[in-house]
Formats: C-alpha cells, structure tokens, sequence
C-alpha cells in the first residue's frame, strides 16, 4: 500500500465528532502536524489586540471567524518545516471559500487532498462537548462521561490543570452545531462530489474510530512500525 504521508489529510465533521481526537492520535502515530485551527485561533484569542478580542468574541459566539483571518493563518502554519512531508487539518476547511483557499495551497505544496468525514449523529454531540475538558497545556482531550483522567482535573500527560472550554455550554454547543450545519456542510458535498471523501463511523469506540480512519487512507501499520 502507498504512503499518504505526504498529502493534506482533512479532518470534516460536526462539533464534538472527534476530530481533535483523531488528529491528534494520528499525529502521535505517524509524526504528521495536526493544525488545529480552532486551538490556533484559541492562543490568538488570548492575544491583547484588536484581532485577539474579535477572534475571542467570535469563537464564544460559536460563529464562525473570518475567511480572510483563516487564510492566512493555515497559510502561515503550512508553510513550516514540520509539514514538509504533509499535514492533517483539524477544523479547516469550514466553508467553501476556505475549501477553495486550501485548493490554491496545495497546488502550490504539490499536494493531494484526502477528506476523512466523521460521522455522529446530532443527539450524541452535546453530551460529548458538555462532558468534554481539555489540557490548554497539551491540548490532551478528556471526557467525563467516556475518557476520564488518573486524577481528577489533572492532564496524564503533562500533568497541567484542566479546564472546560468557553465554547462547550449548552447554549454555544447549539449554534455552533447550527453553524455547522449552514455553513461547513456545504463543505463535506464538495469533497464528496470530487471524489475526496471517505466517510468513518465516529459514533464506534475511539480505538475503532482511529483504525478505520487508516484503513481508509490506506496507511498500514507496517509502513509505521
Ligand atoms: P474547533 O476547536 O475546531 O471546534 P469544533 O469544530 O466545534 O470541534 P470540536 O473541537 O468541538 O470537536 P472535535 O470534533 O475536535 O471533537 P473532540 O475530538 O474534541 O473550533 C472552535 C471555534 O473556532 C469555532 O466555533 C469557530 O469559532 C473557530 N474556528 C475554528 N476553525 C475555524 C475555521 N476553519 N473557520 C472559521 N472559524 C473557525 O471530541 C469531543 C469529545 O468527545 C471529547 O471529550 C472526546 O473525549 C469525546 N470523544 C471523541 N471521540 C469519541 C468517541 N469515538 N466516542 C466517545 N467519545 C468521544
Ligand atoms: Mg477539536
């Protein structure tokens, strides 16, 4: 089987589909940077600047932030030497015109796209986000319901505090999935109707999940070994 170490892999799905998740264990596995745009943007958030206080407002809102802010940001992160031998998007692209952003890129990179869509269903999604916590440290995700750590509020892995998102209240939970529904799914037809899509069952367990994930993109476990 062929190596996609080298392509742009694409992490599509709702909110709490288990993106992250996913790119993050892909990342640990076979060394390709997951470019999380929504982690990116949180650090910009934190930023005293007018960009800093729009993108935090923006993010809380459970909107969605500017096109032209997202493009340049991907841009700038794609460019560093970690993606040489490709990368895995975490939440990029989310509407069309980003989708179209990514197409000029990787014409550029020389570079194929490959899009892993996450399937779960809406009444799984807000207990997930509810119940999710994550380490701003590592950026290492928990759940109360499903993942739980050692100890109680503590990172396994860099033992930083954890903390809930801005974002996962009930309330922001609904409109971002809404948002994503208006906006980002647009974004799963057209890889679909060019042919660069698979789609993996995200309800199944986190181990399962990851396995039909590379089964999909046609990484086998030797390759990595
Ligand atoms: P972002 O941070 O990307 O949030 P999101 O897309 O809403 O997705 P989430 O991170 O909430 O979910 P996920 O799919 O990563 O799930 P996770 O693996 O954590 O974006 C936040 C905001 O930033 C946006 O609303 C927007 O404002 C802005 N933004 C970001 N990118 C942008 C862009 N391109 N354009 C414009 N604006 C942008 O899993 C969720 C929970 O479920 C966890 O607790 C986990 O442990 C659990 N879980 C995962 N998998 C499973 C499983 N298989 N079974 C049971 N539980 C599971
Ligand atoms: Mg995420």
């Amino acid at each position: 089987m062929k190596s996609d170490r080298g392509k742009i892999l694409i992490l599509v799905g709702a909110p709490g589909a288990g993106k992250g998740t996913q790119a993050h264990m892909l990342e640990q596995r076979f060394g390709m940077p997951q470019i999380s745009t929504g982690d990116i943007l949180r650090v910009i958030a934190k930023r005293d600047s007018d960009l800093g206080r729009e993108v935090a407002r923006v993010q809380k809102s459970g909107k969605l932030v500017s096109d032209e802010v997202l493009a340049e940001v991907v841009r700038e992160r794609t460019v560093l030497a970690d993606c040489d031998h490709g990368y895995i998007l975490d939440g990029f692209p989310r509407t069309i015109s980003q989708a179209e952003t990514l197409e000029v890129l990787a014409r550029e990179q020389d570079r194929e796209i490959l899009a892993i869509y996450v399937r779960v269903e809406r009444h799984e999604l807000m207990s997930r986000l509810t119940g999710r916590r994550v380490c701003p440290n590592c950026n290492e995700i928990f759940n109360v319901h499903s993942r739980l750590p050692a100890v109680d509020g503590v990172c396994d892995n860099c033992g930083h505090g954890l903390f809930q998102r801005d974002d996962d209240h009930e309330e922001t939970v609904a409109r971002r999935i809404a948002t994503w529904s208006d906006q980002t799914k647009p974004v799963y037809d057209y890889y679909r109707s060019t042919d660069r899509l698979v789609t993996v069952d995200g309800a199944k367990p986190v181990d399962q999940v990851f396995r039909e994930i590379m089964t999909a993109v046609g990484i086998c476990e030797a390759e990595s070994a």
